[in-house]
């Protein structure tokens, strides 16, 4: 019996209304297993900034260093729009990666068969698509300085150091050889000395992985690639910046954003975080895709308690949901949906 003891910080937008079916799901997979789960919630984003002044208040802080798994719902509100970057609620989890040392993003997307119908890509393409982004995240653009701005003129910065580099290389490395063993390392090599040292370490690094095979690309060049052939890339290692922006296109090819999972390891607390952000839109209707958060659920049991059985049933738990035909609106494509808490309470229901 293991004892799961999580930080909730459900944040903003969607985030509530997703965090609430991921604690539904594992409190029934808990209970199924005979863990113990608890659940401490936090505020965190724009709704923190409403109750207490401040995006990302200390006792939020402190608490997430308590671990060792912290699942974030969402963050992110139009009424933050036009502050500086260090005010918006967004700069809560950028503050949160980086104290808790979650330098590693892993952010797996694959077409689901069930689902294929739905990617934009044809037919055969959709079908190879299955891999691993794993991106830095406690570096490169967004936290390097100086940064600043008089409104005339404004500075980022991008370095890395080949400490970074390495140790995120070795992340992927180790993730491919529980994969298809291939290492595409994505950078801007032509035009920039960060990516030449980025580089050179990855390729020095794979000198210790034999077994893996790895490929440089240009990070232009393989935004064209992930859309004219996909199944080329088992797992993706590449920086912060590249990472973000590469994540939402390999999301899009899945068929919808709301579907995908990611890990931010790499200290002693994990991140986990739904791939969607807080999506305004669909806010307090009860209609979001749970399944982004609900395999965030499955990812935070396998990578911070070892329950790795129980997040494969819940993985089979969805298969089987979607299987029956049961879809959220977002991958209705149209048709009949039913709302997050009834597609959460059917994933239970299917759980074995
Ligand atoms: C993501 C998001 C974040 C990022 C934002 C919300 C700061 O886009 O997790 O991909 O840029 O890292
Ligand atoms: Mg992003």
């Amino acid at each position: 019996m293991a004892e799961i003891d999580i930080v909730a910080l459900p944040g903003d937008g969607v985030g509530p209304e997703v965090t609430d079916a991921m604690i539904s799901v594992l409190t029934a997979v808990s209970h199924r297993y005979g863990h113990s789960f608890t659940v401490r919630s936090h505020d965190i984003g724009w709704a923190a900034f409403e109750r207490h002044g401040t995006v990302l208040p200390d006792e939020t802080l402190a608490a997430a260093r308590t671990g060792p798994a912290v699942f974030l719902g969402a963050v992110g509100d139009p009424r933050a729009e036009g502050l500086s970057p260090s005010l918006r609620p967004e700069s809560a989890l950028l503050r949160l990666r980086s104290e808790l040392g979650c330098f590693a993003n892993l952010r797996p997307a694959r077409v689901d068969a069930a689902l294929a119908a739905l990617s934009p890509l044809r037919p055969d393409l959709a079908a190879g698509c299955d891999l691993l982004i794993v991106r830095e995240l406690t570096g490169g653009l967004y936290y390097g300085t100086p940064r600043h701005s008089d409104g005339v003129t404004a500075v980022n910065t991008l370095r890395y150091t080949d400490m970074e580099v390495e140790r995120i290389a070795r992340v992927a490395f180790d993730a491919a050889r529980a994969r298809r063993s291939h290492v595409t390392s994505i950078d801007k090599a032509n035009v920039l000395e960060v990516s030449q040292l980025w580089r050179e370490v990855v390729t020095r690094v794979s000198s210790d992985y034999p077994d893996v095979t790895l490929a440089h690309m240009l990070v232009d060049r393989a935004a064209m690639e992930m859309v004219m052939n996909p199944s080329q890339f088992d797992v993706i290692l590449t920086t912060n910046m590249f990472g973000d922006i590469l994540s939402d296109e390999a999301s899009a090819l899945t068929g919808s954003v709301g579907l995908l999972a990611s890990a931010s390891v790499g200290g002693s607390v994990g991140i986990y975080e739904p791939v969607h952000g807080p999506d305004p839109d669909l806010a307090s209707k009860g209609v979001a895709n749970p399944i982004g958060a609900i395999r965030t659920g499955a990812l935070m049991l396998s990578h911070s308690f070892a329950l790795h059985g129980e997040a494969a049933a819940i993985e089979e738990a969805i298969q089987r949901v979607l299987a029956r035909g049961l879809r959220t609106r977002d991958i209705a494509a149209g048709g009949p949906s039913v709302g997050t808490t009834a597609f959460a309470a059917a994933v239970t229901e299917k759980l074995t």
